[in-house]
């Protein structure tokens, strides 16, 4: 999941911020989908990695998620955006582990229930 995330890094587009982040998720089937962040001289128009990876998924046809992967380069463990926490939550359940990556391998990794707790999500609509 690291190499996959680091690959897609290398081709993020962050010349605002100059802050490039890779994103990694296992499908249920075992596949990966990885996404990279996406600025824009507008700047709330940018994309974090974690969206782009979701919509890679989404159009391959998997809606579910087992395991998240973050890498950036950052003196503290760098994870999902707040927005990015309830954009997982659409296809990921409380346990599902976050990982949370430097390039030079895992720094810590977090359930997204720990992320996002009491979220809102799918379920409160069955
Ligand atoms: N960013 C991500 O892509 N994912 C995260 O988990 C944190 C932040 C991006 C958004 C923006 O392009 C840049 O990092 C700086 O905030």
């Amino acid at each position: 999941m690291l190499q996959a995330a680091l690959a897609a890094r290398k081709n993020a587009h962050a010349p605002y911020s100059g802050f490039s982040v890779g994103a990694c998720l296992r499908g249920k089937s075992g596949k990966l989908y990885a996404g990279c962040n996406v600025e824009n001289a507008a700047y709330p128009q940018g994309q974090c990695a974690e969206q782009s990876a979701i919509g890679v998924m989404v159009a391959a046809g998997e809606k579910e998620i087992v395991e998240v992967l973050v890498v950036a380069e950052s003196p503290e463990p760098v994870s999902p955006c707040g927005g990015c926490r309830q954009r997982l939550r659409e296809f990921a359940g409380d346990q599902t582990p976050v990982h949370l990556c430097a390039p030079e391998g895992l720094r810590r990794t977090i359930t997204l229930g720990e992320l996002l707790p009491l979220s809102f999500g799918p379920k409160h609509f069955r």
